[in-house]
């Protein structure tokens, strides 16, 4: 694949900003099929420290509620300022994926790179607490690491040289995924799979030098990645 967004963006920023494999990749790998149209209100779940919100806003115009758990919006919104977003084009929220602040179908979009694995295994979860947020017609974009095939019965030893068997919970496979989304009613799943791009953003990750990403080195030189990729998942709300 040719990145050729996230290819404008210095390296240097992206590896201190990203919490795993680069997102911004990911998210454009999901972009190129399925673009943003200006004007647009996304909302970005999990946005961490909010690159694919800023490059939802500055490569498709959308206006973006970048929304995560763990990092402050004080500290997202100082770096939206310093790349010299308003406060009209991108909103730094605190909220947890069961409690989102937001009214019914307000969202036309909504993107999730690298963070519905942390709440979106219950069945539940989309029909209860985000569907209702989507306009009818709008899309969900999902990014996921996720595995070939499920292997929880019998772990890799290269996986658990980086991760616990309770991290590892969290990773499955395209069918598992297919399956926990056949229960939601008033959605048409439009594609899910394995994406392209898990050797191009495994390997920023890696060359970043936080703590997160060299416990990963260890998995992954191992030869881990043989049983991991990413799954996408791109759903209609009827
Ligand atoms: C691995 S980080 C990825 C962050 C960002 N998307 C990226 O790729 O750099 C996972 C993110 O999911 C968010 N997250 C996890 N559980 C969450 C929940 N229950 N509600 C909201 N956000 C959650 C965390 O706050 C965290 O920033």
């Amino acid at each position: 694949m040719n990145y050729i967004k996230s290819k404008k963006y210095d390296m240097a920023f992206i590896q201190q900003n990203i919490m795993g494999p680069n997102p911004m990749k990911l998210l454009e790998e999901l972009l190129q099929k399925y673009p943003l149209l200006p004007g647009e209100t996304v909302l970005d779940l999990g946005c961490g420290k909010g690159v694919t919100s800023l490059f939802a806003v500055k490569e498709y115009q959308a206006r973006v509620f970048a929304t995560d758990l763990w990092i402050s919006p004080t500290e997202n919104k100082q770096r939206f300022d310093a790349l010299g977003l308003t406060s009209q084009q991108i909103i730094p929220i605190k909220a947890e994926a069961h409690e989102l602040p937001y009214a019914n179908e307000f969202f036309d979009t909504v993107i999730c790179i690298d963070s519905y694995h942390y709440f979106g295994t219950d069945k539940e979860y989309l029909s209860q607490h985000l569907l209702p947020l989507i306009k009818h017609g709008g899309r969900l974009l999902i990014a996921v690491p996720g595995l070939k095939k499920d292997i929880h019965e019998n772990i890799p030893a290269e996986m658990l040289l980086s991760w616990s068997a309770e991290d590892i919970q969290t990773l499955h496979d395209a069918k598992f995924w297919r399956n926990i989304l056949s229960e939601t009613e008033g959605i048409e799943i439009i594609e899910l799979g394995e994406m392209q791009s898990f050797d191009e953003c495994w390997n920023d990750w890696l060359a970043c030098d936080n703590e997160y990403a060299v416990n990963d080195r260890k998995a992954l030189n191992a030869g881990a990645g043989k049983y991991m990729n990413f799954i996408a998942m791109i759903i209609c709300k009827q």
